[in-house]
């Protein structure tokens, strides 16, 4: 017996349906919407590579980390954190690693409905046809419109915030574990053919060569409005932001679906199969839509907008593009879905486990909160686009709220929250409890994962860390 503990939320039904509810939160927003624009923000190749290495070295390990704590728990992770540590023999103060983890999914899920709303909003325009032989400018003015118009972006924010709340009031094995089986390998499947298109149809050579020709003066140099290079490591702590982002680590997230693991799942395998298909979706996102940045001279650096800017033009120009485009973009807004639901899952079980409220109860509240958070995102894209609260820093001059948003929350609470749980992991909690709950006997592989989580996650977080605040640089 692994575990002593039994969740009162329920069990997976199987180590299927937690690979599939694991990657259904993983793949998302983060790999299709996100990498392109940020990849294409940061110059690339080196920017990929480092990101590859931060998904190997800190992801995997951290992952495991995590359905580990969560399998052994049992319960949300606050409560998980609190209880291990007592099993520890340690103080309960880190159960505010969990709280940290419960904020930082209230502040992501606040802007991603935003922006799933967009996915929504290209379903209906796809559909009905207008991107068929449009030009790249009718497409750019499409985006700028529905992004400059409030009422339209709270309509959809309002609408994936419902289609959240709904799913996690119906509990873990209600409706979602089917529903993913399905839509996953769909999205695949559409992934595959649009990088056929953009293959045959795009600049693909320059594509592969921008995504996998490592530059590091694009990485490492950035230039001032005065037009001054300067050095900085924040491309690095992006990547590295992102690599949590998209495996969806450092706020319990996955901590809380371990806790619905079977026992004597391996942890190590489910781990490999997740992460590897979070990362061969957000190559595929990178393969399809910078061909057709190149061949159209779009900019690979324009923001959040870039898919919507690109990927319409690609169907507005292939057979069947109306079919492909609208359930690619149906796609999207399912890979959201399966992703949101897990950003306030720890907080819902929280509310179930303390406030002793019903589980639709507190999907409701937990919604209601982030709905209303959202907002402000809603509004960086417009009434407030020129509201830029940290200006007088210089990697945030331009930042919106919707910006400042994003950096916190992935770049500063994701890794942090990695880097309590590295350091709760094998430096808090017994190697023998943890060699129990991994399952892998003491050989090579359980070496290897407590050296990395040991000594190579944490000092690569904190490195960044202190690089980007300036207080250790390199010449
Ligand atoms: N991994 C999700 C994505 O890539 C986002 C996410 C982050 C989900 C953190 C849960 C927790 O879109």
């Amino acid at each position: 017996m692994v575990s002593i503990r039994e969740s009162i939320h329920g069990e997976w039904s199987s180590r299927w349906a937690f690979i599939l509810a694991a990657t259904g939160s993983a793949v998302g927003l983060g790999n299709i919407w996100k990498f392109p624009y940020i990849t294409g923000e940061n110059g690339g190749g080196a920017f990929v590579l480092v990101y590859l290495a931060c998904i190997l070295v800190i992801g995997v390990p951290i992952m495991m980390a995590e359905i580990m704590l969560g399998r052994r728990g049992r319960q949300s992770p606050i409560n998980t954190m609190r209880d291990l540590s007592i099993e520890a023999g340690h103080s309960t103060h880190w159960q505010y690693l969990g709280w940290l983890g419960v904020i930082a999914g209230f502040l992501i899920l606040s802007y991603y409905s935003v922006i799933a709303g967009w996915a929504i909003a290209y379903i209906m325009r796809a559909s009905s046809g207008v991107f068929t032989d449009a030009s790249v400018e009718v497409i750019k003015n499409e985006f700028v419109s529905l992004v400059g118009d409030p009422e339209k972006l709270i309509a959809w924010h309002t609408l994936f915030m419902v289609m959240t709340m709904v799913v996690v009031a119906r509990g873990v094995q209600g409706g979602l574990e089917k529903a993913v089986k399905f839509l996953m390998p769909s999205l695949f499947i559409i992934l595959i053919l649009l990088v056929g298109y953009s293959m045959q149809n795009g600049e693909f050579n320059m594509a592969v060569k921008f995504l996998f020709t490592p530059d590091f003066e694009a990485l490492f140099y950035k230039t001032d409005a005065q037009g001054n290079q300067y050095m900085s490591w924040n491309a690095v702590l992006i990547a590295m932001g992102h690599a949590f982002f998209t495996l969806s680590l450092g706020m319990g997230a996955i901590m809380v679906y371990g806790s619905y693991l079977p026992a004597g799942t391996s942890i190590a395998k489910t781990t490999f199969m997740i992460a590897l298909a979070d990362t061969v979706v957000a190559l595929l996102a990178g393969l399809a839509i910078f061909p057709i940045v190149f061949a159209n001279n779009l900019e690979p650096g324009s923001g959040p907008g870039l898919i919507f800017n690109t990927l319409p033009f690609a169907f507005g120009h292939m057979d069947g593009g109306i079919i492909f485009g609208t359930l690619f973009f149906i796609l999207l807004t399912f890979a959201a879905w399966s992703s949101s639901i897990s950003l306030i899952e720890p907080a819902v079980a929280w509310l179930v486990e303390n406030v002793k409220i019903s589980r639709a109860k507190a999907a409701i509240l937990m919604g209601l909160a982030c709905w209303g958070m959202g907002l402000l995102t809603v509004f960086s894209f417009n009434i407030w686009s020129d509201l830029k609260p940290l200006e007088d820093i210089k990697i945030f001059k331009d930042a919106t709220i919707f910006d400042l948003l994003d950096y916190l929350t992935a770049n500063i609470m994701l890794p942090l929250g990695g880097l309590l749980i590295a350091i709760f992991s094998v430096w808090i909690m017994s190697r023998e409890a943890s060699m129990e709950e991994l399952d892998m006997g003491d050989r090579i592989g359980f070496k290897l994962w407590r050296f990395l989580v040991r000594y190579i996650t944490p000092i690569a977080v904190i490195i960044v860390f202190l690089n980007v605040l300036g207080i250790v640089t390199f010449k």
